[in-house]
């Protein structure tokens, strides 16, 4: 497999807990649902290391001014979940990035043909050609979801270079195909699994990240 991309697999041991609790199939939907807050927490954490715009200032303190380092308020940040398992890591998401806009994208599979439909679309017609989009999308499978979440964004005049992928469990299929397409983008996930069954479930996986978060 020859991936362009970046793909990072943060060493953090909650990352690696919280992975552990939402994989096993006996976590109920409740403590499914904490396990991808947290994840959608520390992975937007370490995502956000190298990405979020900065500017030189001076503040002063109570004793005397001195240099300090602000996050560029004049630069927007996007935060796009892809419904309805991306919702999931969203609260996470935000308790990292309390100013970012939120964007909503629905797509939805087909689970015979794995053909994916968009059936809620809030992102605007054009963003700012400088902003930082963090997309959420649980599951990197076939690759279906979020290659049509990176068409709309970059039709929309988003620079891939800008964009990074929140992800929990990522599959091969998916990162080629977002490799092909966009090689310099930046990619977080709690683990890269070995492949995808018949029915596109990544295995081993955690199932159907959707019906598990919200209990359906
Ligand atoms: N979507 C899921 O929720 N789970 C998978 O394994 C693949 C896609």
């Amino acid at each position: 497999m020859s991936i362009q991309l970046r793909v990072y697999v943060p060493e953090h041991p909650l990352i690696k807990h919280w992975l552990a609790v939402a994989r096993d199939a006996n976590t109920p939907p409740v403590l499914f649902k904490s396990a991808m807050t947290e994840l959608g927490r520390w992975l937007t954490y370490e995502a956000t290391r190298t990405w979020l715009p900065t500017m030189e200032t001076k503040v002063q303190t109570p004793l005397t001014e001195c240099d300090a380092t602000l996050v560029n308020p004049e630069v927007p940040i996007g935060v796009i979940p892809i419904l309805r398992a991306g919702l999931a890591l969203l609260d996470g998401a935000q308790t990292i990035l309390p100013i970012a806009s939120t964007y909503h994208l629905g797509l939805v599979r087909n689970e015979e043909t794995l053909e994916v439909n968009c059936y809620l679309n809030k992102l605007p017609e054009k963003f700012h050609p400088e902003i930082r989009v963090l997309i959420l999308e649980p599951m990197l499978a076939t690759g279906g979801s979020i290659m049509m979440a990176m068409k709309e964004l970059t039709n929309r005049g988003v620079d891939a270079a800008f964009i990074r992928i929140i992800s929990v469990v990522a599959a091969p299929p998916a990162l080629q195909k977002l490799s092909a397409e966009y090689p310099n983008l930046n990619i977080y996930t709690a683990i890269i699994d070995e492949g995808l069954n018949s029915k596109g479930y990544i295995v081993p996986g955690l199932g159907d990240a959707g019906d598990r978060a919200f209990g359906t």
